[in-house]
């Protein structure tokens, strides 16, 4: 590559140049003016911030012979061999590998010099909290009784791990995240400097994936451009990273936040699109849903988070939005999500699931009987078809994303007959957590009505919510010549309302309550169950509901339980295969 890398070709030269820094700045400017400069300085703050920068200015400054403002001026001979590592005076330490005593034994040896050119001899001591308790000791030493000419200059990211008897000998910056804002600036500098076209949208990303360390998005921002063509596209920098930046957590958390299906499938869609891996996406949903709890539950962020302020408040005011009952809820189901995709060839759909089913517990009450929990039902019947048949349809990618009810069914390679649960089991299985829906695919749609899909039909019995409407008044008629006009009389009170996982969802109006309970039970289910089957040579499940009522609210608990206790059974299915 005939470019230097970019984090040391725009290395901070003067303090001006360091960003999000400006206390840090003016303090040590401000020193340098009045020469009260002390011994010993430690430097803190998450990587990428300019603490070595810093370190390196501030050792120019106090040295450079022609100094600009308490600025170095860079073109003296001491600046130019400070810059160039040649001048003995400033020494950069690293103390992950030179963290033993001797090392620090040599450094005592050394102060006792008077620096060859400058004025001070400065020690910049990198990662010092890396260093062995004999090496603080010694070191503790020389802070006690530094030499007049010398400048110690401690940089760490974890402060926690130095000894307090060192600490008190400091003077302690701490270095700030840089914000998104900033990066974005520096970043437009660099690149009009060096007359880079880019895209806004790369940038963002760029900005926000840093978590504030300009460092970091120099780096990314390196490996993204497309140096032949002097170009920075999205695209460049979705291939470097190949994960997901906050910022696509926060909207995803959004949409489920709101219920927004479609929304959240999407920016699901595009990661895929782009090539992101679904675990990653899984892993980073994971730690973004702690921070949101970490939040929600008052703790202060800033000081475990590496996040920009603006970023943390985004995150603050949204977790303000949700309940710590979501928060957990959904944190817990990912992470037993997580451990599952490990197992399953197409982890996309665990999520997919996932999301439909956030989504449908979330709801809008006005929404509950209408199209929207019809559409979510189809979504996850489909969903689930698609896992018991633990194929992939070809266009489903095509599929979800043009919405549900599309004519473009897709279809299944490959159902198992064997999962067709008979109706006993499945009468059983209905009352319990019971594994997922073994119909095929959104049966319930629109377009299908009377006939269905080719390539299922065959193999599995299916059904089709209007087409059991229809049949409605001959299954109550069925019920009443049955001898079981009880049931008949209080099911005919009841409307229906959709499907969801295989299951009827019948709705009973307000002051119908009872009706609803005498039926809730397990053998009126089954014996209703048993006449639907013989009108319509079908299996179906029955839910029973108050109009009105949040459906998922009402079958959350096991709806959801179902879920996640129907995954792991499909997957051993899809595994057998
Ligand atoms: N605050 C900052 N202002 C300008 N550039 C920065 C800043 N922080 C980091 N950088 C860029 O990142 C590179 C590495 O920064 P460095 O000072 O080594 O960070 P740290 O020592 O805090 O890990 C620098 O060369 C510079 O290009
Ligand atoms: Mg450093
Ligand atoms: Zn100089």
């Amino acid at each position: 590559m005939a470019h230097k890398a970019l984090y040391r070709k725009w290395r901070p030269e003067r303090f001006e140049d360091l960003i999000g820094q400006d206390p840090i700045v003016t303090t040590l400017k401000n020193q340098i003016q009045s020469g009260q400069i002390a011994h010993a300085y430690l430097f803190t703050g998450t990587r990428g911030t300019g603490k070595t920068s810093t370190a390196k200015v501030f050792a120019k400054a106090v040295n450079c012979e022609k100094p600009e403002d308490n600025n170095p001026c860079n073109r003296c001979e001491t600046c130019i061999g400070i810059t160039e590592e040649r001048i003995m005076d400033v020494m950069e330490i690293d103390a992950a590998s030179n963290n033993g005593v001797e090392n620090i034994r040599e450094i005592r040896e050394n102060v006792k010099y008077h620096p060859s050119k400058g004025t001070y001899k400065v020690y910049i001591i990198d990662e010092v909290h890396m260093l062995s308790q004999g090496a603080f000791n010694a070191l503790l030493k020389t802070l006690e009784e530094p030499p007049a000419h010398v400048i110690f200059i401690l940089a760490t990211t974890e402060p926690r791990k130095i000894p307090a008897t060192i600490l008190s000998r400091c003077q302690r910056y701490d270095f700030k995240p840089v914000t998104i804002e900033n990066i974005q600036k520096r970043l437009i500098f660099i690149l009009k400097s060096m007359e880079i076209e880019f895209e806004e949208e790369a940038l963002r990303i760029i900005s926000v994936s840093a978590e504030g360390a300009l460092r970091d998005a120099l780096s990314i921002l390196e490996q993204s451009v497309y140096w032949e063509d002097k170009r920075l596209s999205t695209q460049g920098v979705i291939d470097t990273l190949g994960i997901v930046p906050e910022e696509q957590l926060f909207l995803t958390v959004e949409a489920l936040r709101k219920g927004e299906l479609e929304q959240a499938l999407e920016i699901l869609e595009t990661g895929g699109k782009q090539g992101k891996d679904v675990s990653h996406f899984t892993k980073d949903l994971i730690l973004y849903l702690r921070k949101l709890l970490m939040a929600k539950v008052g703790v202060e962020l800033e000081q475990f988070s590496t996040m920009p302020k603006d970023f943390l408040q985004r995150l603050k005011a949204q977790s303000q939005k949700l309940s710590g009952n979501w928060i957990t809820k959904n944190l817990e189901a990912l992470s037993e999500l997580e451990g599952k995709m490990k197992w399953m060839g197409q982890p996309r759909i665990l999520l997919e699931v996932f999301m439909v089913q956030v989504c449908s517990a979330q709801a809008p009450q006005g929404k509950a009987e209408g199209l929207e929990i019809k559409e979510l039902a189809m979504r996850v019947q489909k969903l689930e078809g698609m896992l018991s048949g633990g194929r992939i349809p070809k266009n489903y990618e095509r599929d979800t994303k043009e919405g549900i009810g599309d004519s473009k069914e897709p279809v299944l390679e490959n159902t198992r007959p064997d999962k067709v649960t008979s109706f006993k089991n499945r009468t059983e299985e209905t009352e319990k957590a019971k594994p997922m829906n073994p119909e095929p695919l959104n049966k319930t749609s629109e377009h299908n009505t009377g006939g269905s899909t080719p390539g299922t039909e065959k193999e599995e019995p299916s059904w089709d919510q209007e087409k059991i409407q229809q049949q409605w008044p001959d299954i109550l008629q069925a019920l009443k010549k049955e001898k079981k006009a009880q049931l008949e009389a209080l099911l005919k009170e009841a409307e229906i309302l959709g499907a969801y996982k295989g299951e009827l969802i019948l709705g009973f109006g307000k002051g119908f309550g009872f009706h609803r309970e005498a039926l809730d039970k397990k053998e009126k289910k089954t014996q209703i169950m048993e006449v639907i089957h013989r009108v319509t040579g079908k299996n179906i499940g029955l839910k029973f509901i108050m109009k009105g009522e949040e459906l998922p609210r009402e079958t959350k608990g096991d709806a959801e339980k179902k879920l996640t206790e129907s995954l792991p059974k499909s997957l051993i299915e899809f595994r057998d295969d």
